[in-house]
């Protein structure tokens, strides 16, 4: 199976990968796990007091698509507001590194990960 440029690139050279202090104020963290695969991915965004993601870090146990998929979203939700960052879909992530049908839901763990970073962050600002 030939792997398109990007999703190798993303996946030799993982873009922000680390953690944050989970109890800071400032950070939401979102930890799922894809039932099909067992694969787990944290993803933390770390929230400017204008509302902005100013960072964003994971750590992936899984695939290369999963890491690739993670990588790529901490990247596209840096300077983005938590409205913004919430309308990433995983089709959008699955078409950018062009992802083989069997890896969709790579990239679905990818977006459920970003949404739960969103969701601990407006839960722990008392938002929903
Ligand atoms: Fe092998 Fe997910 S099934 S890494
Ligand atoms: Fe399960 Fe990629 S996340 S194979």
């Amino acid at each position: 199976m030939a792997y398109s440029e990007k999703l190798v690139d993303h996946y030799e050279n993982p873009r922000n990968v680390g953690s944050f202090d989970k109890g800071d104020d400032s950070v939401g963290t979102g930890l799922v796990g894809a039932p099909a695969c067992g694969d787990v991915m944290k993803l933390q965004i770390k929230v400017s007091p204008e509302g902005l993601i100013e960072d964003a870090k994971f750590k992936t146990f899984g695939c290369g698509s999963a890491i690739a998929s993670s990588s790529l979203v901490t990247e596209w939700v840096k300077g983005k507001s938590l409205d913004e960052a919430a309308t990433i879909k995983n089709t959008d992530i699955a078409q950018h590194l062009a992802l083989p049908p069997v890896k969709i839901h790579c990239s679905v763990l990818a977006e459920d990960a970003i949404k739960a970073a969103i969701a601990d962050y407006k839960a722990k600002h008392g938002q929903s």
